[in-house]
Parts: structure tokens; sequence; C-alpha cells
């Protein structure tokens, strides 16, 4: 396993060489980290959950022209290619193709404890100062406004709205990030993440607060 799981670190380090900030491989080591910790409390196949955690953002469909097949795609060659088991690529790519806050806007038809366990590690790095920090990172990278309170956030966003919206970074919290921590699977998840929910209160709240000028 140690050899699997140190070629893929290698495959991904490599692919992900000039990606934006909040989908470089400090995302992918992060999450990888917030698997293993959840997988101590978890009955579940760590290979599986691995390979699943390092190769989740190979291919984002976002920086791929909206194609969501070529992440999985990828990620399954590249297994292929270091002869791994066709019953784990399976795994690992049905994983990633239904693993997003997106795809969970759309049809969802598979479910296991790893997709919950890696689903639950990859929202938790969207949360939180982390969380924080690839927002705005994510918005100046498509050059977005921080902030505009004329433009209010969209609730119950379609997958092709959730999509395409240029609304400004702080809809983002409305849209997305603040809903997660309802979304967690796994108890470990659960509780950290009701932490990091309430430094994004605080945060915005601090943020308005200083954007009205109030002392
Ligand atoms: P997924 O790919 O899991 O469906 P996203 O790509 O929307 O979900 O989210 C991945 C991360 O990218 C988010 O947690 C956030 O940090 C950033 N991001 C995505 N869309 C936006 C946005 N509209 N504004 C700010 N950050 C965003
Ligand atoms: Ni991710």
């Amino acid at each position: 396993m140690q050899q699997t799981i140190d070629l893929t670190v290698a495959f991904v380090q490599d692919r992900l060489k000039f990606a934006e900030a909040g989908h470089d491989w400090w995302h992918i080591q992060r999450v990888w980290n917030n698997t293993k910790l959840i997988l101590q409390t978890e009955q579940a196949d760590h290979l599986v959950c691995e390979l699943a955690a390092l190769l989740h953002d190979i291919a984002d469909s976002k920086f791929h022209d909206g194609d969501e097949s070529i992440g999985p795609r990828v990620a399954g060659e590249f297994l292929e290619s270091i002869g791994i088991n066709a019953d784990t690529i399976d795994h690992v790519r049905r994983i990633i193709h239904n693993m997003s806050f997106k795809a969970s806007l759309g049809e969802v038809n598979f479910h296991s404890k790893e997709l919950e366990i890696v689903q639950d590690a990859d929202r938790l790095d969207a949360i939180g100062a982390i969380g924080i920090a690839r927002a705005f990172n994510y918005g100046g990278y498509k050059n977005r406004e921080m902030y505009n309170p004329k433009i209010k956030p969209k609730l119950n966003m379609t997958k092709e709205e959730y999509k395409n919206t240029t609304a400004p970074t702080i809809n983002h919290f409305y849209e997305k990030l603040l809903l997660l921590k309802d979304k967690m699977n796994t108890p470990t998840a659960k509780s950290l993440a009701e932490q990091r929910h309430q430094y994004m209160e605080g945060f915005l709240q601090q943020f308005y607060a200083e954007w009205e000028g109030k002392r």
C-alpha cells in the first residue's frame, strides 16, 4: 500500500503544479489528512479512501470547461498504469464523480461509506479559516467582487446556476459554505465542522461591521 500511495502523491503533486491555490497540492494534503483523521473512528477501506482523497481534484471540471468526466477518467487511467485492481479503481472513480457539492445538487445515485468519508474531508477544507482563505483566493482568481450589498445570495440554485454564477465571494458563504456543517456524514466531521462554522459566522459579523465603518 505504501508504494501505491507514494506513486499517487508524486503523480498528484506533478499534475497540480500550476493549480489555483485553493485547489493545489496543499488542499489535497489537507483533505488527505482529514481523511486519515476520520478513518481513525470509521470502518472503511483505507486504500480506497486515501486514493480518492489524493485524486479527487486531479482534473476539476470547473478548470476544464465543465467537463465532469475528465477527473474520474484521468484518475482511473493513472491507477490502471500502476496496476491497481479493477474494483478499487471503479470505486475511486465513482467517489470522485459523486463527491463534489456541485454533484450533490444534481442526481446522486451512488453511495458508500468511503464516499461519505472523503466528501466530509473535502468539505471540512471548505469551511473555517482555510475555507475563508480559499473562497477569497478563488474569487480573486475569477476577478469577482468581494462583496456587493446589492447582489443578494441565491439559495437553492440548480447545478447549472451554481456552475455559472459570477456573484461576489461573500455570497458563496450563504450559497455553500454555511450549509456544509449540516451536510457532514460522520461524527468526527460533524464535530470539527461545528467549530469551523462558528469561526465563519464571527468573520462575517466583523466583515459587515468594518464594511459599514462601525467602530
Ligand atoms: P465542488 O467542486 O466541490 O462542487 P466548488 O468547486 O464550488 O465545489 O468548491 C470548491 C471550493 O472552491 C470552495 O470551497 C471554495 O473555496 C471555492 N469556490 C468555488 N466556487 C466559489 C465561488 N463562487 N466563490 C468563492 N469560492 C468558490
Ligand atoms: Ni477538493
